[in-house]
């Protein structure tokens, strides 16, 4: 079973060793390896069980890591990294040799992202590599936004666990990449929303849909799943009917419902705040998927801002029903 435990010279050892370790960012929890060392990076796949067509994140400690990684990096790249970094932003830049094929399934791009968690950062200043990370989970299930979240769901093929406490943001980085153009691409929604991004571009963000480029590939549905039944309502009282009430469950935005067991629902915000509920989302998941009910309802959320992100995520998780 994994150590768990606030030790940063201890994670760097591991790490310099070519271990894999279990590392805090400001949106979930990552599984990290040097980024340079392909057989650590080869232990990522197998301990997630990920596909090896499913490229990885490279976290970098400041920008100086960006010469050894990057080949080219646009202006509008330029001006995300000032705004956002360190923070929730991963930017697919053009990369050099030395970043191996494993890291990026092939790719001629690389994922990077500057993350803000204060013991990554700490541990980042001390390791003379960049440590490329998903998401702590098992493939296709939610991911970890604590500790406990960690241990339990690979525990026990991992020596260490760095203990940063819950996730601020508890949903992944959004993900942006650029055309030939040099215009901005929005690859995944994440925990920065669009809107912020294109502010700060003064232009909208393309989608992939309207790019020839292959699309993402970790844009896998079922991606986030609990093993419970996730059902998208737009009204929760009408799917009840078919359940016994003590078997369901529910995710609530603001307040508890009145048709099931209060012990049976997990309330994310308690007045509509969206940054709350998704530092929230994750938890409330892995929270109702180990009470063994036969379904979770949860309400789909206003299409702005975060609630684009979240209604992103409920989707590949979940069935939506009208
Ligand atoms: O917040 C986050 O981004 C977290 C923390 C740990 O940093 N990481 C994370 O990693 O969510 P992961 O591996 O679960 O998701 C990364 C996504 C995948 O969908 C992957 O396919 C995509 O990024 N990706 C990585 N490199 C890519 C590339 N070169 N081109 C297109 N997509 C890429
Ligand atoms: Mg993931």
């Amino acid at each position: 079973m994994a150590k768990i435990g606030k030790d940063v010279p201890l994670a760097a050892s591991l790490l310099e060793k070519g271990e894999v370790v279990a590392i805090p960012t400001e949106t979930v929890y990552g599984l990290a390896a040097n980024a340079f060392n392909d057989q650590a990076v080869a232990k990522i796949f197998e301990v997630k069980n990920r596909p090896a067509t499913n490229p990885l994140i490279v976290h970098i400690g400041n920008k100086n890591q960006l010469d050894d990684l990057i080949a080219f990096i646009p202006e509008n790249a330029k001006l995300l990294m000032q705004a956002f970094w360190p923070g929730p932003l991963t930017l697919l830049l053009p990369k050099k040799e030395i970043v191996s094929d494993l890291v990026t399934a092939g790719h001629k791009t690389v994922a990077v992202r500057m993350p803000a968690h204060p013991l990554l950062q700490e541990l980042l200043e001390i390791i003379p590599f960049p440590l490329t990370a998903p998401s702590a989970n098992p493939f296709t299930y939610i991911s970890p936004t604590s500790v406990e979240h960690v241990a339990k769901q690979i525990g026990d093929k991992i020596p260490y666990i760095l203990d940063g406490g819950d996730c601020e943001k508890g949903v992944e980085s959004t993900i942006v990449g650029f055309n030939e153009a040099g215009e901005a691409v929005l690859y995944r929604l994440g925990a920065i929303p669009t809107e912020a991004i294109e502010a700060v571009l003064n232009s909208p963000l393309k989608t992939i849909e309207n790019q020839t480029a292959t699309p993402a590939p970790g844009m896998h549905k079922l991606h986030y799943s609990p093993s419970t039944p996730l059902f998208i309502v737009h009204e929760f009282e009408k799917h009840f009917k078919n359940y016994e009430k003590e078997k369901i469950g529910a995710i609530v935005l603001d307040d508890f419902l009145k048709d099931i067991p209060t012990k049976n629902q997990y309330l994310l915000s308690g007045n509509k705040d969206l940054e709350k509920a998704a530092n929230q989302l994750y938890k409330a998941l892995h929270f109702l998927d180990n009470l063994n009910l036969e379904a979770i309802f949860i309400k789909k959320f206003e299409a702005s801002g975060l609630g684009k992100t979240l209604n992103d995520r409920l989707h590949r998780a979940g069935k939506e029903l009208v």
